[in-house]
């Protein structure tokens, strides 16, 4: 449904200008650290400084408990139904939490759709799957364990199962003390915990990051420079798990249209989402079809391998050509992504404070820029109609899911706007379906 689009009048134009302007600000900085500037290095640095705290969901919160219960299950192989498999068959830590393979084989024997992807750093994530299509890690780790090519396992089967064993019930009442027994909603709550719990180990990056100016030899920052400069690597792999956690189509072939197929959208046809690089040197190989053997197969693609189509993601830069010396200097820095002994999860897990959003906003246009609403909270009354307008330099997409609103704005193209009327009271969240992260609370009253 695309019937709340329609193009801005020229004075909405231009104001557009003096956004995009703000945003290739961000652009010029990274084009600065590349050309050495010191001050715009920092900068640049600061983008991927580890955050100090675990983000938890306020309706599974941690407890040490639920996260032994979680550990104790990924390594189970009663998941599956011929007890031959467990999550870390699949996803084995010495192997970035993949499995080495193209495309993995599960209990069926037939190889799987996608290449295993890595699972560190999740917990920053909206969406899980290659294609987003779970809304959370809780949505999704009954997937695996019911897919018949993966387990193959019922989940009344599995809880009958694991209710015989004594030991594992007691981790259950343990962790789930108000309602303590084996159920799939615990199963799922548990292994999700668990799984945010991965966050990759510090490497000689993060000591350079943190002040650090000798843990990086001048051939790594030069890659760095890089990275967050002419090859434009940083547009998507940004934060500390060198992930914007969005959906870009960087022009691999294959028939698999990824995100487009999940949201039913031509303009996300090939897009999957972007992995996070920490211990990426495990990992091989890559993609999400497992296309690549190497790093350097990986940077050769987006110099010469990109396949031009119309849903190409506009953060990918064009024409990229480095000479032998800066691909040899983007690799050394890649390297840094992975730690040089066994990589462990932390041993005690800090969990941050829940987000304080902002006080609502009384207005009724929101902007879009560099992948991000402005406000990102705000106040309507009922009957009120909202207008977002895209300032950024992205094809975005408008989303809400509620029993009384629900909302596709289709592709919305950069200089378009959405209206989206407010019939009914209620407190409403709108995210972008391509860049999952993008939300705004819309507090709608009487
Ligand atoms: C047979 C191999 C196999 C097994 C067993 C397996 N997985 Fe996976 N896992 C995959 C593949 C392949 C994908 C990617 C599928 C896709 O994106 O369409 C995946 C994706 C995931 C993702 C999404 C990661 C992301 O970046 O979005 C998570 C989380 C995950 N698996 C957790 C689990 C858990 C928990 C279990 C055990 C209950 C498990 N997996 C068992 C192969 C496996
Ligand atoms: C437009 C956003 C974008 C840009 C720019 C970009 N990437 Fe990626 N990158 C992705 C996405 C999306 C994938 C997964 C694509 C797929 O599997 O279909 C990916 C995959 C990768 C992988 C494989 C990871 C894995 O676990 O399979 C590596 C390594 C990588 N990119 C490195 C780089 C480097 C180095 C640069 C700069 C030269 C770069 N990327 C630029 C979005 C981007």
């Amino acid at each position: 449904m695309a019937t709340g689009r329609m193009r801005r009048p020229l004075t909405t134009r231009l104001l557009a200008l003096v956004f995009l302007a703000g945003g290739l600000c961000g652009a010029a900085a990274a084009l600065a650290a590349s050309a050495g500037g010191e001050a715009a290095l920092e900068v640049a640095k600061a983008r991927f400084r580890r955050p100090a705290a675990i983000p938890f969901p306020a309706d599974n919160p941690y407890s040490d408990q639920k996260r032994t219960l979680g550990d104790a299950l990924f390594h189970d192989t009663r998941l599956s139904i011929d007890n031959s498999l467990s999550c870390a068959s699949c996803h084995d830590r010495d192997k970035g939490f993949a499995d080495g393979k193209a495309q993995g084989r599960g209990v069926s024997g037939q190889a799987l759709k996608r290449h295993t992807p890595g699972l560190w750093n999740l917990a920053w994530g909206a969406q899980s799957f290659w294609d987003g299509r779970a809304r959370s890690l809780e949505e999704q780790a009954t997937g695996p364990i019911t897919n018949p090519d993966e387990m193959a396992q019922p989940l009344d089967a599995l809880v009958s199962r694991l209710s015989g064993d004594a030991e594992l019930e007691r981790k259950f009442a343990a962790a789930f003390p108000r309602e303590p027994q084996v159920t799939v909603l615990n199963i799922a709550r548990a292994l999700a915990t668990y799984e945010r719990t991965l966050v990759s180990p510090e490497t000689r990056f993060d000591r350079w990051i943190g002040g650090d100016a000798k843990a990086l030899t001048e051939q790594e920052i030069a890659g760095f420079r890089l990275f967050a400069g002419k090859a434009g690597c940083s547009n998507c792999h940004s934060g500390f798990a060198l992930t914007d956690n969005a959906f870009h189509d960087i022009g691999l072939p294959g028939d698999d249209r990824g995100r487009g197929v999940v949201l039913r959208l031509p303009a996300a046809d090939h897009a999957f989402k972007t992995p996070g690089l920490r211990e990426i040197g495990r990992s091989a190989p890559y993609m999400h079809d497992g296309s690549f053997a190497t790093l350097d197969d990986v940077l050769r693609h987006y110099e010469s391998g990109v396949i031009d189509r119309p849903t190409l993601s506009r953060d990918l830069p064009r024409r990229l050509q480095l000479a032998d010396p800066e691909r040899a200097v983007l690799l050394a820095f890649l390297r840094t992504l992975t730690t040089e002994t066994e990589p462990r999860p932390p041993d005690r897990i800090v969990v941050a404070a829940p987000v304080k959003r902002a006080p609502a906003a009384r207005v009724t246009t929101v902007s879009q820029s560099d992948k991000a609403f402005s406000p990102t909270h705000i106040a309507l009354r009922r009957g009120e109609r909202l207008w977002i307008v895209n300032n950024d330099t992205r094809t975005h997409n408008v989303r809400v899911f509620d029993q009384v609103l629900d909302f596709d704005s289709g592709a919305q193209e950069p200089g378009e706007t959405v209206e989206i009327p407010f019939p009914k009271a209620g407190s409403f969240l709108l995210f972008c379906g391509i860049h999952p992260n993008m939300e705004l609370r819309v507090e709608v009253g009487q």
